[in-house]
């Protein structure tokens, strides 16, 4: 059988992502950072990959910031499948990663890889993320072993906000630091390719990128993390909340909605819209029906 060996073009792959973490070790460059972001549907994974992010994470935040509910726990495993297959029409060049959601990786191993085999098969993705790090050995193992690799997630894992309390840095006392240090090697020993460090002290992050063979993505986990992720709303102000410190809004697009929309409304009730131009006109042409040129991309 002919197959190519490496996928080229600029596609990004796991063993590409490993072999940055190790060509970057004890070296302060910082331009082989994995740069990360969320996306839900096809026009946002577009923009992303096309403007070089390394990898695309359809995360269960979509529950929060595109669904509207208060928290990650509610979005079931077809409506990520459903987001996660409009995102792979968009991604060409980055790692396609979707997290596994609440309740799909929880019960029986057996199950948990059948829903990561259905996330491979029904939308292409090229990995699945899951919450916790010791007692997630085992199926971390398993996907590994079927062939699907895995990023990690500890610290603040927010499918974990009843059991925690809430949303709250982790890893800020002594016995949390270690915790979270065992927590970080057996994902790794796991056979996890990357782990996210979200809302951790910067020191410990640090500490853990040090003596992890993966890379670390952080999230609230300062600058030394081997690549950093952002909710793509959160960076995009496409958000109603206050967000969190660490997360940099580098748009204010929610802003610049409103202002459109407050602008076509206007128009429509005064009667500048549509305009003549924007208008058909009989006997225009000489072809029965005018081609309509519809918005698809
Ligand atoms: O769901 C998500 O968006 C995530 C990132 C914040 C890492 O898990």
């Amino acid at each position: 059988m002919s197959v190519t060996p490496h996928a080229g073009g600029g596609k990004i792959t796991v063993p590409d992502l490993l072999q940055r973490k190790a060509s970057a070790a004890g070296s302060p460059e910082n331009s082989k950072k994995i740069v990360c972001l969320t996306a839900y549907d096809y026009p946002t994974a577009r923009l992303l990959d096309e403007a070089g992010v390394d990898v695309i994470l359809v995360g269960d935040s979509l529950a929060m910031v595109a669904l509207g509910y208060d928290s990650t726990l509610p979005v079931t495993l077809d409506e990520m499948i459903h987001h996660a297959r409009a995102v792979r029409r968009g991604t060409k060049h980055a790692l396609l990663v979707a997290d596994m959601p609440f309740g799909s990786y929880h019960s029986e191993t057996a199950e948990s890889l059948r829903n990561a085999v259905r996330f491979v098969k029904e939308a292409s993705v090229e990995a699945v993320k899951v919450e916790g790090g010791e007692r997630r050995l085992e199926l971390i193992a398993r996907l590994t072993e079927a062939e699907i690799p895995v990023m990690g997630h500890i610290g603040l894992t927010p499918q974990s906000v009843n059991a925690m309390g809430g949303y709250r840095v982790q890893g800020k006392t002594t016995d949390s630091a270690e915790r979270l240090l065992r927590d970080a090697t057996a994902v790794e020993a796991a056979g996890a390719f990357a782990v996210v460090l979200e809302a951790v002290p910067r020191e410990l992050a640090a500490q853990i990128t040090r003596e992890l063979r993966i890379p670390t993505i952080g999230i609230g986990a300062g600058p030394d993390c081997d690549g950093q992720i952002l909710v793509v709303h959160d960076m995009l102000g496409l958000t109603f909340d206050q967000t969190p410190k660490f997360a940099r809004q580098y748009a204010n697009l929610g802003e610049a909605i409103s202002k459109a929309v407050r602008g076509y409304c206007d128009d429509v009730r005064s009667g500048a819209f549509p305009s003549d131009r924007e208008s058909y006109h009989s006997g225009s042409s000489t072809k029965k029906d005018d081609p309509v040129k519809i918005s698809i991309c």
